[in-house]
């Protein structure tokens, strides 16, 4: 049957169709240029690699089957990938590294934007393979979907020429390393286009991307020259230290609304197109923990990385009392989702998502355009 199956322009309309990674046979993989970068000096996982601890992997795919079942009683259609054995070596013609790591955030690895999915071009070189995972269902939906667009990034070479070398040193201190930020000084270079989906926030004609660790400017030039007909935007945000992913840091809720991380925020110059077009930025509520789980890469942040169901709808992690208070406060209806067990394979409700089919069309939210945009690319 022929069928449209893909389809989703922003994190906000109405969700049809999902896709929920796996945690099964990850890995912490080996320290590798663009990775070393990430695991804190005082990290129990520094120095550290090989498959997780298999309780921890059954424990995350107890709280990853119970979302999908939480989705799936609210109508939302759910795939999940078919994990690879993520302990393999990857070795091409320009690196060597001893393991992979997972498919439980299939939000970093796939793009979704409009009828078109991309896999993206990731930085570390242990997830080289990782849309292997995806592959089953992007056949799937490319046989099943004639108006499905199915295209990969220019596959990066990971050489040594796209990082800067010894630019993880461990006598750099928390305060030099917000200077970098600032100074959008990363580790990875301009040898070749990189980026990871979750870097990309979709907001109809508009992609907000951040400048960081994983996402690069040529990547940015990219996404310009293959969409003409939309604006693309360069955010970063000075207050993180390890700019990953934007979504623990500014999340839209709803169109006009953005929940922003107040450790992290969009500084003032890139605000204007928001503030020109009505939307609110407000800042989000303070997580629960002061410390994320055991053997996790990402921060306390994830508390704000909810997944919207549609405009009055969200999921927000069960134990983020304070995220929980704050959607309410703002009118959302919120479904409370036991989700910290998953977290250390790769981030919250987000990450562990990526869209397939949200209702609705490219629209257009920032129709206001009269002046000097310093984000646009
Ligand atoms: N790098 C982010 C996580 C993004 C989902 C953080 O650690 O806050």
């Amino acid at each position: 049957m022929m069928t449209k199956i893909v389809n989703s322009w922003n994190d906000f309309d109405p969700l049809k169709h999902v896709i929920v990674g796996r945690a099964d046979h990850s890995c912490i993989p080996p320290e590798e240029p663009a990775t070393s970068e990430k695991v804190p000096i005082d990290s129990t996982m520094r120095g550290m690699w090989g498959p997780r601890p298999l309780e921890t992997v059954e424990k995350a795919n107890i709280q990853l089957d119970n979302l999908v079942k939480v989705l799936t009683e609210r109508g939302v259609k759910v795939d999940r990938p078919e994990p690879l054995q993520w302990n393999q070596p990857v070795i091409t013609p320009d690196f060597r590294t001893g393991s992979m790591m997972t498919c439980m955030p299939p939000r970093d690895t796939l793009l979704t934007i409009g009828s078109e999915i991309i896999e993206a071009a990731m930085s570390f070189r242990c997830r080289f393979w990782e849309y292997l995972a995806f592959r089953p269902l992007l056949s799937r939906y490319f046989n099943e979907d004639p108006e499905f667009l199915w295209s990969q990034a220019p596959r990066p070479r990971l050489s040594d020429k796209s990082y800067k070398h010894n630019y993880y040193d461990e006598r750099i201190s928390l305060e030099e390393r917000l200077v970098r930020t600032a100074n959008k000084d990363f580790v990875t270079t301009e040898e070749e286009i990189l980026f990871d989906a979750a870097d990309v926030m979709r907001v109809g004609k508009d992609l907000f991307i951040q400048h960081g660790l994983t996402t690069n400017r040529k990547a940015m030039e990219w996404f310009k020259r293959k969409y003409p007909d939309m604006r693309i935007h360069a955010v970063n945000f000075p207050g993180d230290p390890y700019p990953i992913h934007i979504d623990a840091t500014f999340v839209p809720l709803r169109p006009g609304l953005i929940i922003n991380n107040p450790h992290r925020r969009l500084p003032k110059e890139q605000r204007v197109i928001f503030e020109k077009n009505g939307w609110e930025i407000v800042d989000a509520a303070q997580p629960a923990h002061t410390e994320p789980p055991p053997l996790c890469y990402s921060s306390v942040w994830l508390s704000m990385n909810c997944l919207v169901l549609d405009h009055k709808t969200v999921i927000v992690e069960a134990s983020e009392v304070h995220q929980l208070e704050q959607m309410d406060k703002l009118g959302m209806n919120v479904i409370p989702v036991a989700f910290r067990d998953a977290y250390a394979f790769g981030g919250g409700l987000h990450c562990a998502t990526a869209d397939v089919y949200r209702e609705g069309t490219c629209q257009d939210y920032f129709p206001k355009q009269d002046f000097d945009d310093v984000t646009r690319v």
